[in-house]
């Protein structure tokens, strides 16, 4: 199966350095597709550029958040991933029975090749440890005798399915089957947009575990520091223009 990575992304300095990182990963995963999505009004000269160069099958799509939900403690990217569950329905609209794995990948996180191979063979919605979240080491999904039975975790262990964004895959024909679901403003608060999501197309009982039994964490909700641009001229003092 195909997998296809949605990424959620918007402009700021770090913007390229973060895409360079995760197309490094993506070029030695076979079969990917990167759905990347531009939080902003037009795709950017940027990303189009990188995109080109990148290497990779991808597809590029854009839509602006809303200027009132751009506020710390509301949830992020809830359009942009939105928008990449839109255009994988509507590309497998008259092909529906082919195989693909859809996944979530924020552009600051860290993955490693491995977690590839583990989401590929998700039938339905396969679950695994993230690490550095939750203000934890790790979270994960706690499992016996193959099924996942409840949450390792250190934040809101009330939240139906306590896992980040980065814990989760699910196959094609379940994005498809459930052509309603999808991520929600209106009552989703912080944290909760996995589970809001999750609930609309699977159960706890359903879940397949990954990863060992979910005892290796091939994932990290790893952040990047705010830069220090305090030296940094009011208008453009080099000599020549720089591509940054
Ligand atoms: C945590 C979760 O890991 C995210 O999946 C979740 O979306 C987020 O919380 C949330 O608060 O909604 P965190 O590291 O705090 O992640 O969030 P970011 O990495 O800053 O943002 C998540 C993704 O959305 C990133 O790919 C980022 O580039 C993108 N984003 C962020 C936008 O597209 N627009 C924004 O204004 C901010
Ligand atoms: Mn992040």
């Amino acid at each position: 199966p195909t997998i296809y990575a949605i990424t959620p992304t918007y402009s700021r300095p770090v913007q390229k350095a973060e895409l360079t990182r995760l197309a490094n990963t993506f070029r030695q995963v076979a079969q990917l597709h990167w759905i990347l999505v531009e939080d902003a009004a037009a795709r950017s000269e940027l990303v189009s550029r990188f995109l080109a160069r990148a290497g990779l099958p991808s597809t590029h799509l854009h839509v602006p958040t809303p200027r009132r939900y751009k506020r710390p403690g509301l949830p992020r990217a809830t359009e942009q991933r939105n928008a990449g569950l839109a255009w994988l329905r509507q590309r497998h609209q008259h092909q529906r029975s082919q195989p693909g794995v859809l996944f979530f990948a924020d552009d600051d996180n860290t993955y490693s090749l491995e977690l590839f191979q583990e989401m590929r063979t998700t039938r339905k919605v396969s679950v695994w440890p993230v690490g550095l979240v939750g203000g934890r080491r790790y979270e994960r999904p706690l499992v016996e005798n193959g099924k996942v039975v409840g949450w390792y975790t250190g934040w809101r262990a009330d939240r139906p399915f306590a896992i980040d964004m980065a814990g989760f895959a699910v196959s094609l024909q379940v994005i498809l089957s459930n052509p309603t679901a999808v991520f929600k403003r209106r009552g989703s608060q912080p944290g909760m947009q996995e589970s809001d999501f999750l609930k609309q197309i699977t159960t706890v009982e359903e879940l397949e575990p990954k990863a060992n039994n979910c005892t290796k964490v091939l994932v990290w909700h790893t952040r990047t520091e705010k830069v220090n641009l305090t030296n940094e001229p009011k208008y453009h003092l080099d000599t020549v223009k720089i591509e940054v």
